[in-house]
């Protein structure tokens, strides 16, 4: 049978560009995809800033197998099965002290969600359940669903679905290029901007917030990182007023920075995560949100048989995605990825910045594995030129991301020198070729 693909309508792409000239992968392995026509392409994502230990581990690959022939799914609502309670034991050792609880969901969009409602839920659990405001970022990304979307600030994705939740307000982004272009990791300028917060409860008062949402370091909006003391002042206002600091760290968590998580690395500590993507490695959809016991246990009263939130998933804790998620940590922690990541920061940030000076680079920002070059946009077609480099990349056998005119980047962190490099020059040549 032909491989028809118009019944496909594919997420967040150009669906009738694709369609006219498809780029397929086939298989995957280590730090390559190998296309439909057999080429190798360097992956320089993580496939979608998910797969950290890069591609077909065989101890994730193992777990799933074996998993699916022994439970394939148990219901997920009164029933149990042991490996999602090891899962969850085992996230909140990894995560900063003070978390100590986590629910399951099946992606970061869910987790956002769960994490709003829970935030919400908790206040009024406490008896203050006027506290229903949220707050999120222009520039945010949280995702895709209601909840996600009116927190968030990516102008595209939300303009065109109605009026979204109501008592949402935005902090300003961080990002200030005239002060901080091509600054290597945090920085300097731009703490501040967390003082608008302040002037948002002045407006609203506290007593009718519920929580903050971020990214410790915003990535689908291009790869914005947190000004020095930028999240130290936004955990210390929302501490005064009461608010709960929930840190989107879907991407940011798992080793990308070099650390756990994002809020280990900054040393800042919110009341709720949101995560996702590594979590499994990306290999089968999971999420999670973890939690302070304060928040767990406010919930944890009244009669012992009533459910205490009405809150979940046909699939949260799937036996099959925690084999997987059980597997990914051990594999991040044998192969020592988390630590790779940290060792390679340096010479991954002097590779990127090498760039400076190629045709249209206004910007370069980097921090762990991550890292961010923005070009000037071509007058009067916004997006043309990063697009191009994406489709030039994809044929010169790498694998890159854009969103707007900025290419982002955040390698598999099995990544080596040898291949940083390889990287690198790759999109050199492509840069210096683009109109
Ligand atoms: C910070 C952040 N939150 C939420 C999401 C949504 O995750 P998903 O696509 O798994 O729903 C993403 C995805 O990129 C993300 O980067």
């Amino acid at each position: 049978m032909q491989n028809d693909l118009r019944a496909f309508w594919m997420p967040f792409t150009a669906n009738r560009q694709f369609k006219a000239s498809p780029r397929m992968f086939v298989a995957a392995d280590g730090m390559h995809y190998t296309t439909a026509d057999g080429r190798q392409v360097l992956d320089g994502t993580s496939g979608l800033w998910c797969c950290n230990a890069g591609h077909n581990q065989p101890k994730i690959v193992e777990a799933i197998r074996q998993q699916a022939g022994e439970l394939d799914y148990a219901p997920a609502f009164q029933i149990g099965h042991p490996k999602a309670f090891q899962l969850a034991t085992r996230l909140v050792d990894m995560a900063p002290d003070g978390i100590e609880h986590a629910f399951f969901t099946n992606s970061g969009s869910e987790s956002v969600e769960t994490a709003l409602k829970i935030a919400i839920a908790y206040h009024r659990a406490r008896g203050e359940g006027q506290r229903t405001r949220l707050i999120g970022r222009e520039r945010g990304y949280h995702g895709v669903n209601f909840g996600g979307i009116s927190v968030g600030g990516i102008v595209s994705n939300r303009k065109v679905f109605g009026s979204l939740l109501t008592g949402v307000d935005h902090l300003p982004d961080t990002h200030l290029p005239e002060l901080n272009a091509f600054t290597k990791g945090q920085p300097e300028h731009g703490a501040e901007r967390a003082d608008a917060l302040e002037k948002i409860i002045a407006l609203h008062g506290a007593e009718t917030i519920a929580a903050v949402i971020v990214e410790p370091m915003a990535g689908s909006t291009g790869v914005l990182l947190p000004p020095k003391g930028y999240l130290q002042r936004l955990r210390e206002i929302t501490k005064k007023h009461g608010i709960l600091l929930i840190f989107d760290e879907v991407i940011t968590g798992f080793g990308r920075l070099g650390s756990s998580f994002a809020a280990e690395h900054f040393g800042v500590m919110p009341d709720l995560m949101v995560t996702a993507k590594g979590l499994t490695n990306g290999v089968i959809p999971m999420g999670a949100v973890l939690t302070t016991a304060e928040i767990h246990d406010a919930f944890m009263t009244g009669p012992q048989n009533l459910i205490e939130l009405f809150h979940g998933y046909t699939y949260s804790g799937n036996p099959i995605a925690s084999a997987a998620g059980l597997a990914t940590l051990e594999v991040y922690k044998e192969q020592g990825l988390f630590e790779n990541a940290a060792a390679l920061e340096s010479y991954w940030q002097e590779a990127i910045h090498a760039l400076r000076g190629l045709p249209h680079v206004v910007d370069i920002r980097n921090m762990g594995l991550i890292g961010a070059i923005e070009l000037e946009p071509i007058a009067g077609a916004p997006t043309k030129r990063a697009f191009q480099a994406f489709l030039d990349a994809f044929e010169a056998g790498l694998l890159i991301r854009t969103t707007g005119d900025i290419i982002a980047l955040s390698p598999p962190l099995i990544i080596n020198k040898a291949q940083i490099d390889e990287l690198f020059g790759t999109l050199s040549q492509i840069l210096k070729g683009l109109d």
